[in-house]
């Protein structure tokens, strides 16, 4: 086998994203992130006034957008309908409403369905809630990343705290509050597969989580 798919999930702030995609770069893969294609039907429906909570209202408009994911070079863009939305989708309005959006069966069905033809040529690292519990149980090597709740809250709070005004103890609160959402839902929610690689991230570097995944990658070729 020259190629495997490679799924990360785990709750919000344990570091998917950053792990993911300097996995998918020490591989010479693709790395797509799930969570921005949430993240990008939720800013168009904000945008269009849309309730979040309005499933069938959020259903139709989600089928109605173009959503493409680019590599780039600092990293994936998010196209929305042919607009740059990179950077938007990461506000924390979108962040205050995306696990309503993402417990949408409608919208799951249809962003699983662009997730599986990513990766049907394999050689993709792909991170988010229910990769290898549901877009692809098939992944030749799925990892659970965790790390303890102040750990997430304090890491996404160097990320953006600042820049948001944000307190500590607000974020993580609202970490704490989505990813309650994201493990209680009822369609495909956060949880850890049977035949996943769990790891604790707490006390481990950016650099050691993936060395460790790119080992393990190398035992499944
Ligand atoms: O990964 P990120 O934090 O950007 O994901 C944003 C939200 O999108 C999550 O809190 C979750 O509600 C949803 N999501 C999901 N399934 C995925 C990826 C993300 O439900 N595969």
């Amino acid at each position: 086998r020259e190629r495997i798919n490679i799924a990360i999930d785990g709750p919000a702030g344990a570091g998917k994203s950053t792990v993911a995609r300097k996995v998918a770069e020490q591989l010479g893969y693709v790395y797509i992130d799930t969570g921005a294609m949430y993240r990008a039907v939720t800013l168009s429906a904000l945008r269009s006034g849309i309730d979040p909570l309005d499933g069938p209202e959020i259903a139709s408009h989600a089928a109605s957008l173009d959503i493409r994911l680019l590599p780039g070079e600092q990293g994936q863009r998010v196209l929305l309908n042919g607009e740059d939305v990179t950077e938007e989708i990461r506000s924390r309005e979108v962040t205050q409403n995306v696990s309503q959006v993402a417990a949408n069966g409608a919208v799951r069905r249809l962003l699983a369905e662009k997730q599986r033809r990513l990766a049907d040529r394999k050689g993709v690292v792909m991170d988010g809630r229910d990769i290898g519990s549901h877009v692809l149980p098939d992944a030749e090597l799925k990892v659970f990343l965790t790390a303890s709740a102040s750990e997430r809250a304090l890491r996404r709070y160097r990320e953006i705290g600042d820049a948001q005004g944000v307190s500590l103890e607000q974020l993580e609160r609202e970490i704490e509050e989505r990813d309650r959402m994201d493990r209680e839902r009822d369609v495909s929610p956060l949880v850890c597969a049977s035949d996943a690689v769990v790891m604790d991230s707490t006390a481990m570097t950016i650099e050691e989580v993936c060395s460790a995944i790119v080992s393990l990658s190398r035992t499944k070729l």
